[in-house]
């Protein structure tokens, strides 16, 4: 690990998408960074963008591995750590008859199960050094989502823990729950989900990424970011739920 004075995040899921935009901004702000992932190569592509490549490190480690949450954890032991974003997720996209029961498993593993015993490990650190958490859910944690349905199942757990740990710990740990709409990662590629020409409701990269670590600034809360997807969460919960399934199910099966 690099010696240095600098407060210190792990990113899990540092490998793109939201992870590379986390890493250049939290740089920006002053931090160390230890940038976790699977992806060797990629992980390489992040520390590439980075200014200061010489202030962060680098960790493997399967989240669905038997022992990937014990060595991750091994590996920071000695860190004193100061934010903690759990970013690292993934959806199975299809129908759940015809999806093998591993990889819905893992969904819950790497989504739901591993934010929370991270969190866990790590609060006694989070507390002293005054820190942070940062827990990526989902819109999809607000709404039940046929054809991705334990990618949903995780997110809504992910969102009710966070927001549950967020008020018990409130003065003594900033959380923020952050709950996007469809974004132009690799996501959508890796859940195996079907082209399309893209959603009306995309919003880029930086603008989610934004509206985080401004509700971080402001001492934590539940962030919907960009106007496009505060419309959609407010259709959520106008549009009654016999009638949003369907839409959801033909648009989900396309
Ligand atoms: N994009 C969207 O539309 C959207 C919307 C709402 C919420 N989200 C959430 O945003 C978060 C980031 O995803 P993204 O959109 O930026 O997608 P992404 O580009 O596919 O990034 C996902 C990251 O998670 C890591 N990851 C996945 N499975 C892992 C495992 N078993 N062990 C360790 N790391 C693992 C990947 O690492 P490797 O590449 O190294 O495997 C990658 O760094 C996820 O939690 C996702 O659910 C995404």
């Amino acid at each position: 690990m690099p010696e240095h004075d600098l407060k210190t995040v792990l990113i899990t899921g540092a490998s793109g998408g939201f992870g590379l935009e986390f890493a250049k901004k939290l740089e920006l702000l002053g931090y160390s960074l230890i940038l976790h992932g699977r992806d060797m190569a990629r992980l390489q592509m992040t520390m590439g963008a980075l200014k200061h490549p010489e202030r962060h490190c680098i960790i493997q480690a399967d989240l669905n591995a038997k022992h990937g949450l014990i060595s991750l954890l091994d590996a920071i032991k000695e860190e004193k750590l100061t934010g903690l974003i759990n970013n690292a997720g993934f959806g199975i996209w299809g129908g759940f008859e015809q999806t093998g029961i591993v990889p819905q498993i893992d969904v819950i593993k790497t989504d739901l199960k591993a934010p929370i015993a991270l969190a866990h490990a790590l609060l006694p650190e989070l507390i002293k050094n005054n820190g942070f958490i940062i827990n990526v859910s989902s819109l999809a944690g607000e709404y039940p989502l046929p054809y991705m349905s334990t990618y949903a199942a995780a997110k809504a757990g992910l969102t009710y823990w966070s927001e549950a740990l967020r008020t018990e710990l409130d003065g003594k740990v900033r959380i923020v729950t952050l709950a996007p709409g469809p974004s132009p990662t690799g996501f959508r590629i890796i859940s195996g989900m079907p082209n399309s020409k893209g959603s009306f409701f995309r919003t880029p990269i930086p603008v989610i990424i934004d509206a985080c670590l401004n509700t971080l600034h402001n001492g934590g809360g539940y962030c919907i970011p960009g106007w496009r997807h505060k419309l959609l969460y407010a259709m959520q919960k106008v549009i009654p739920r016999c009638i949003g399934l369907r839409i959801m199910a033909k648009q989900m099966r396309s």
